[in-house]
């Protein structure tokens, strides 16, 4: 099982690739755009808490789960379960776990690439310099102009989708790699100078002091869901991405301490960017529940300040625009990888229509932000609904199959000659992936159904 190697799936050149390309994944809108946003929603301290708790107990066993099953196979998701089932002679609907990534990929693409699309705008704004000595008032109200017209959240929405599709096509190896590598040390200096830039605001502790001391009477059990939901959303685990670039990943590389790697790399990004957010919040006297928009409203008041704000800027939303492309691109893998190795589709092929699918799809999230704002479901706009249904739904019942998956029905030696982890650190995971990471998805589950 462990020789077959088929000519079309690729392979990543070294395990400094493969890194690269999993934190790419990982590291994204999630970070910069959506962990501050609902951690203004939720209260802060305690939601961050809980958030790091989930990452450390339930995402990185899961992320060695899921890349253990990818490399294990080195096949598509759908494929994946196929033949790790017949391995394990288990239940052949274990099938479906491969398809509802598959399909969690594409619905979560579609708004993303939405937001991605306000990013790569931004850049155009940064450039012609609308954020010049602009005040919080100001900033806000280019926010609120530009989500209000559909033209122009369709133009960018496309524009990303055919820039995300065009390197989808050219495969793997190509471009991606490179394109990390230099991302990630730029991405976190300038968040380091965004920091220091927040430290100068007279409220650094008041944005401190909101993220990191936990007031647990501003927890909801909804708010411990959207935590949860958010480690698997920021890791970018639950839904095949990470299987798929495990299956890209050459035998014998360890795949405990390169889930340590990315995590924690994840994890540093997203709190510096509620350190550099928060602060910005509190001295202009804006609202940390403000949603969506909250990084489009903070962090052009900085740029439109500081020395140097203009490049800053620029910089800035360049590299969240490429932060989102190399995440956009794992979460339409899955689909191309099965179209091209299983339907016998080109990749040009496979991306062209798998990228039309979720572009239309995508409508609906544009249109929610204006035309559509007051079409409510559950309570919810389009975009909160699939955000809702993708992130704090289907991710972490993806996540919870696979931990049980790996922990239950795999069998034992091939975990271990997968992982070949010193006794102690296997005995560690398995405990882990097969008590600790199920059992907490279902209690959160069943607290927020509330029959806890
Ligand atoms: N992890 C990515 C982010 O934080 C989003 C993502 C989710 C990517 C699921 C792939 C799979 O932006």
């Amino acid at each position: 099982m462990t020789d077959i190697t088929k000519t079309i799936h690729g392979a990543w050149s070294s395990r400094f690739a493969f890194i690269l390309a999993a934190t790419g994944s990982a590291v994204g809108l999630g970070n910069i755009w959506k962990f501050p946003y609902i951690t203004g929603e939720n209260g802060g301290g305690a939601f961050v808490l809980v958030y790091l708790l989930c990452v450390l107990l339930i995402g990185i066993p899961i992320m060695i789960a899921e890349t253990m099953l990818g490399r294990r196979s080195q096949r598509n998701p759908i494929e994946t379960m196929e033949l790790l089932t017949e391995e394990a002679g288990a239940d052949k609907n274990w099938h479906y776990l491969g398809w509802m990534g598959v399909i969690a990929g594409l619905l979560i693409l579609s708004y993303y690439s939405v937001i991605a699309g306000w990013a790569s705008a931004y850049v155009l704004k940064a450039f012609t310099g609308s954020f010049f000595d602009a005040d919080a008032a100001a900033i806000k109200t280019l926010f609120d102009e530009f989500v209000a017209s559909p033209i122009q959240l369709i133009f960018w929405h496309s524009l990303f989708m055919i820039a995300t599709m065009m390197i989808v096509a050219r495969g793997v190896n190509k471009g991606l790699e490179k394109a990390v590598q230099f991302l990630m040390p730029a991405l976190f200096v300038l968040m380091l100078l965004l920091v220091a830039y927040a430290m100068g605001t007279n409220s650094y502790f008041k944005g401190l002091n909101f993220l990191f001391v936990p007031d647990f009477s501003k927890l909801t059990a909804n708010s411990v869901l959207t935590a949860m939901g958010h480690a698997f959303f920021t890791l970018s685990l639950g839904m095949g991405a990470i299987m798929v670039y495990g299956s890209y990943l050459p035998k014998g590389i360890s795949i405990a301490k390169t889930a340590f790697i990315i995590a924690g790399a994840d994890t540093l990004v997203a709190l510096l960017a509620g350190i550099a957010i928060f602060p910005i919040v509190f001295a202009n006297n804006l609202h940390p529940d403000s949603g969506p928009g909250l990084i489009f409203q903070t962090l052009p008041i900085a740029f439109g300040s500081m020395t140097f704000g203009w490049v800053m800027g620029i910089l800035f939303f360049v590299m969240l625009v490429i932060a989102a492309l190399t995440s956009s691109i794992s979460l339409v893998e899955p689909a191309v990888a099965w179209l091209v190795e299983n339907k016998g589709f080109s990749r040009e092929k496979a991306c062209v229509w798998s990228g039309l699918a979720t572009w239309a799809l995508g409508l609906g999230t544009v249109l929610s932000f204006n035309v559509w704002s007051n079409v409510k479901l559950f309570d919810r706009s389009i975009f909160q609904l699939l955000d809702y249904l993708t992130a704090n739904l289907l991710l972490p019942v993806g996540g919870f199959c696979i931990a049980v998956f790996a922990g239950w029905i795999m069998h034992r030696q091939h975990s271990e000659a997968e992982l070949n982890l010193p006794a102690q650190g296997y005995q560690l995971w398995k405990v882990l992936i097969t008590y600790v990471a199920p059992s907490a998805v279902f209690f959160v589950f069943l607290h927020v159904v509330g029959v806890l």
